[in-house]
């Protein structure tokens, strides 16, 4: 992926969806978005479908969906991030939420997978958010602000692109979004946080916007500030969701 200042990044997370079947459908989504150079484009898909996936569309950004923090060892059934890359991936994501929650991820866990994968050359997504009922009690910022603290990687020089994904997991699926004015609020928090943790070097990190992201809502997200693009999960299974999302980002 490139390094160009904040372009955007449309990013697809196909979690445990996809079989070889399915390549058709990278295919018509890296052939749609070669013809729209002004976004970043990549698919993140289970891990064994991406060297597969890599080989379907050279030149197209396909990614992991998370990475183990050792190089290597003894760590049955884990993916290495050398491994992603010699499969053929550009990027992972770390932190989803969904691995936090069912795979008791700590933020200092998700620190180690990101500084491990920057440091083997994978470009990052990395994930955070907060619970309903942090949202409903007021603290959805203090709360984000404090997973960045514990789980963004202490540098980047020298190192592939970083994006920071900011997912409300009450949005996951459910088609509920944050309104304009809580995301605003949400990513001009985490661009300061950003800007200060890095200095100079943090007005490169994007910060994408996940949850029920669809064709229908992607124009007024994106042209929300501070939004740098999306993660999107279930509306990046077929081209015909997915493309929409890209040409929307395109349009900024
Ligand atoms: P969704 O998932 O677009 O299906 O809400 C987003 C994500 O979990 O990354």
């Amino acid at each position: 992926m490139t390094t160009d200042m904040r372009r955007k990044l449309v990013a697809g997370n196909w979690k445990m969806h996809g079989l070889s079947s399915d390549l058709a459908e990278i295919a018509v989504i890296a052939a749609a978005s070669k013809r729209l150079p002004a976004v970043d484009v990549a698919l993140c898909v289970p891990a064994v479908l991406v060297e597969r996936a890599a080989r379907a569309v050279p030149g197209f950004a396909i990614g992991g969906q998370d990475v183990h923090h050792a190089e290597q060892g003894a760590h049955t059934g884990n993916v290495s991030a050398r491994m992603l890359l010699d499969a053929g991936a550009v990027l992972t994501i770390v932190g989803h939420s969904e691995r936090r929650d069912a795979h008791r991820e700590s933020d200092e866990e998700v620190r180690a997978k990101a500084e491990t994968a920057l440091a083997c050359g994978l470009a990052v997504i990395l994930c955070v958010g907060e619970p309903l009922e942090i949202r409903e009690a007021g603290a959805a910022v203090q709360t984000v602000l404090a997973q960045l603290d514990g789980s963004l990687p202490r540098s980047l020089a020298g190192r592939p692109p970083l994006a920071v994904a900011y997912e409300p997991i009450w949005a996951i699926g459910t088609g509920k979004i944050p309104t304009g004015e809580e995301i605003a609020a949400m990513h001009a928090a985490i661009r300061k946080h950003i800007d200060d943790h890095y200095s100079d070097a943090g007005a490169a990190v994007r910060i994408l916007y996940g949850g029920s992201v669809k064709g229908s809502n992607a124009p007024e997200i994106f042209a929300i500030a501070d939004v740098d693009g999306a993660l999107v999960g279930g509306a990046s299974l077929k081209a015909t969701d997915f493309l929409p999302i890209v040409e929307a980002a395109a349009a900024r």
